[in-house]
């Protein structure tokens, strides 16, 4: 079993955009419509977008292989780049998925722990990240990592509105 961990650059975009709607569909298309997601997906996921991001000095996305095979990715934003204004103390955990088939050997953790390295790196003291009211699975894997609800906010999914639970781990 060899787990490896790879910083995405602009040329991973593609395999980003793969990895996005592999993991965002087998997250949420059982909970919402086929016309929101289908409008999440292209809004959130499509490759001007994705470049777009992959250019942002103040984000970082990374890939974690298994056995040679991408499982899963994670993106982290620092400064202005995060979703909300939580200022220079704090570092966003925006995206976090494994494809089911990885899910439950380790690689959320490991991708969690690299989040926290690089807060630690960084002399950040808050980590922080916003998870859907209903992803009872994502909220009880923050919970045993140590994150707390710290508040609520708005997320759109098409032209819904969803509640997502703020969620923190203080690092001092
Ligand atoms: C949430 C997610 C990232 C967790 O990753 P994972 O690889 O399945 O979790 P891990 O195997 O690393 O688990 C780490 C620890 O959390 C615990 N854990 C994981 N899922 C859990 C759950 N649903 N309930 C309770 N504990 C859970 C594990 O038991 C493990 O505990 P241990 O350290 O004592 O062994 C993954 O399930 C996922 O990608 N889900 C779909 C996408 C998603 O919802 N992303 C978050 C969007 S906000």
């Amino acid at each position: 079993m060899t787990i490896i961990l790879k910083k995405c650059t602009l040329e991973d975009s593609s395999k980003l955009q793969e990895i996005s709607y592999e993991t965002f569909n087998e997250t949420f298309k059982d909970q919402n419509s086929p016309e929101n997601m289908i409008a999440y997906l292209e809004r959130a996921f499509n490759l001007n977008q994705l470049e777009k991001e992959l250019s942002i000095i103040s984000s970082q996305f990374f890939f974690v292989y298994f056995n040679n095979e991408v499982a899963g990715y994670l993106k982290v934003n620092t400064k202005d780049a995060q979703s909300e204004e939580m200022g220079e103390e704090s570092l966003e955990i925006e995206r976090i998925y494994i494809k089911n088939k990885f899910q439950k050997h380790g690689l959320g953790k490991y991708l969690l722990n690299k989040a926290l390295e690089i807060a630690m790196e960084l002399n950040k003291t808050k980590i922080w990240l916003g998870v859907w009211e209903k992803n009872e699975n994502a909220i009880a894997f923050y919970k045993k990592m140590g994150f707390v609800q710290t508040g609520v906010h708005s997320f759109y999914m098409g032209d819904e509105e969803q509640i997502d639970f703020i969620m923190t781990k203080t690092l001092i």
